[in-house]
């Protein structure tokens, strides 16, 4: 399996705009700045002002130009609104906008003047290396394509097969001297961080043929080694000797072999602490003997989200040098049916020694992620640890397809969450793990039962994972159900959308 990484060429320049090369310069304007600037801007450049009353600047508002005289080199002009621009959800949106014109106009080199990023900083609170790094991902992220499984071969028209879109090759930023180097941070780590949201909609993207459990070990693996960190991957023999119940069970009835990974990224005498991220992995969901109905079905190909997540956000903590080691744990199978598939009624032993009676195998996320916590904890000890997972249809239910469900046993961690959901526009809504919710999951024959019955699914949920998480008083948990995928096309994103991604980083940076 091969990933093939977005490559765009970024550039921070003070020359004028006039000078500037590209298939499409933007002209960011704020709702103040528009009347106060826009004329002016738009003068220089000879063109006609009038077309400003179609245009208000709010955020992602567009307005195109196509500059006749010579007096502008970019054979386009975008009129593009931030808004207030005090919110990062303003230049997201922004972003988001330019990618899509960009798109539409099928050009390959934008260049962007922020002229005015110290007037925008001045107004948010963000700093100018935040603006552009906000900028440049969003920009980037939007211009993610999943097409590699497209041969082409059925196109009949010769010329369209050659010029297919390949996205945008050179961005550009037009600043003044003085923000240069901010501005240059800022656009390698929206790179990054773009890339690796690319990384995390790829991996939810492939299909179940074309990405089983050895595949997810092995991406791991391969970025470890490019990127500064390590992944050890164990086995099915190594699972099934360190007594991972849960993750041998769900595998039980599949043709190919679970396999457990460890990511590390330790950044040695810098780090201020540990924090381990731990993803569901489940390649494909078929529900197992408990087996799924038809319609549908085969979006549970985005039940590796949260390990897509997973190894994504560790992959970018180590491009950018994170203060802290981040430990990643993927457990990984599909979950089918078969005849050596686990039943309804059984009861396993999860690696904890807990044992849990399944009276539903389409549960079977939280199978394998009682193995993974438990292992994590007890073995590497970690501050703080937080698992991500497609856990629940009734997170869906709850919360609705852009939100996902927060628990924590900690406020202090579960406040930090929601605040790096509020700056990343990742939001996450916290739901309660009281202990009245343990009567729904109690068994007669095991010490916990897998499912709680129709109501509060979502929170029966994680109270089942409380359990293997010992006495540690820093978990949290992320039920991305809802927001992992987006199965309507023409939808926002369609397919994997990368969600976590950037909720993590805020939390890790701002730790
Ligand atoms: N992977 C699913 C949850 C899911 C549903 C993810 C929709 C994404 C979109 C999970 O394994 C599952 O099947 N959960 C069951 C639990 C039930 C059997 C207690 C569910 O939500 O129905
Ligand atoms: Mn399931
Ligand atoms: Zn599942």
């Amino acid at each position: 399996m091969m990933m093939i990484a977005m490559k765009t060429e970024t550039t921070v320049t003070k020359s004028s705009l006039k000078n500037i090369k590209a298939g499409l310069l933007v002209l960011p304007f704020s709702v103040k700045s528009l009347k106060k600037d826009a004329p002016k801007v738009l003068g220089a450049l000879g063109l006609n002002d009038r077309a400003l009353k179609d245009f208000k600047a709010a955020a992602g508002d567009t307005l195109l130009f196509y500059p006749g005289g010579a007096s502008v080199k970019a054979s386009r002009v975008l009129l593009l609104g931030i808004g207030e621009g005090a919110a990062t959800e303003d230049y997201r949106k922004a972003g988001t906008s330019v990618a899509r014109q960009a798109a539409t106009c099928e050009v390959q080199s934008v260049a962007v003047d922020a002229s005015s990023i110290v007037e925008w900083s001045a107004r948010s609170a963000l700093s100018l290396e935040d603006i552009a790094e906000l900028l440049t991902g969003s920009i980037l992220n939007a211009t993610y394509r999943f097409d590699r499984l497209k041969s082409g071969k059925m196109e009949k028209d010769k010329k369209k097969k050659k010029a297919s879109y390949e996205g945008i090759s050179r961005l550009i930023f037009r600043v003044n001297a003085g923000s240069i180097k901010d501005v240059e941070k800022g656009t390698v780590s929206g790179m990054v961080i773009a890339e690796s949201q690319g990384v995390a909609r790829d991996l939810v993207n492939l299909p179940g043929n074309l990405l089983n459990a050895v595949d997810i070990a092995r991406y791991a693996s391969e970025s470890a080694e490019k990127h500064g960190y390590t992944a050890t991957v164990f086995d099915k023999d190594a699972i099934d000797h360190l007594g991972m119940g849960g993750l041998m069970a769900v595998n039980k009835g599949s043709k190919e072999p679970p396999t457990f990974t460890i990511l590390d990224y330790n950044p040695g005498e810098k780090s201020k602490g540990t924090v381990a991220l731990v993803g569901k992995g489940v390649t494909f969901d078929s529900g197992g003997i408990s087996i799924k109905p038809a319609n549908g079905m085969d979006e549970m190909k985005c039940d590796m989200a949260g390990a897509a997540v997973v190894i994504a956000t560790v992959e970018a903590a180590a491009r950018l040098g994170l203060e802290y080691r981040i430990l990643g744990f993927i457990p990984s199978t599909d979950n089918m049916p078969g005849g050596a598939a686990q039943k309804p009624g059984d009861v396993i032993t999860t690696y904890s020694g807990i044992t849990v009676e399944v009276g539903n195998t389409d549960a079977e996320g939280r199978l394998i992620l009682a193995d993974a916590l438990s292992y994590a904890i007890e073995t590497y000890k970690p501050d703080t640890i937080i698992d991500l997972a497609t856990l629940t249809g009734a997170c869906i239910v709850a919360l609705g397809y852009g939100v996902a469900g927060m628990f924590s046993n900690d406020d202090n961690l579960a406040a930090a969450l929601y605040d790096a959901g509020q700056v990343s526009g990742e939001k996450v809504w916290r739901l309660p793990l009281w202990d009245e919710y343990d009567e729904l999951i109690k068994s007669e024959v095991a010490d916990v039962h897998n499912t709680g019955g129709r109501g509060a699914g979502t929170i029966t949920a994680a109270k089942f994972l409380q359990n293997f998480i010992g006495d540690h008083k820093h978990w949290a948990h992320i039920d991305i159900a809802g927001p992992a995928f987006s199965g309507k096309a023409g939808a926002k994103a369609h397919g994997g959308t990368g969600f976590g991604v950037s909720l993590l980083l805020d939390f890790l940076r701002n730790m």
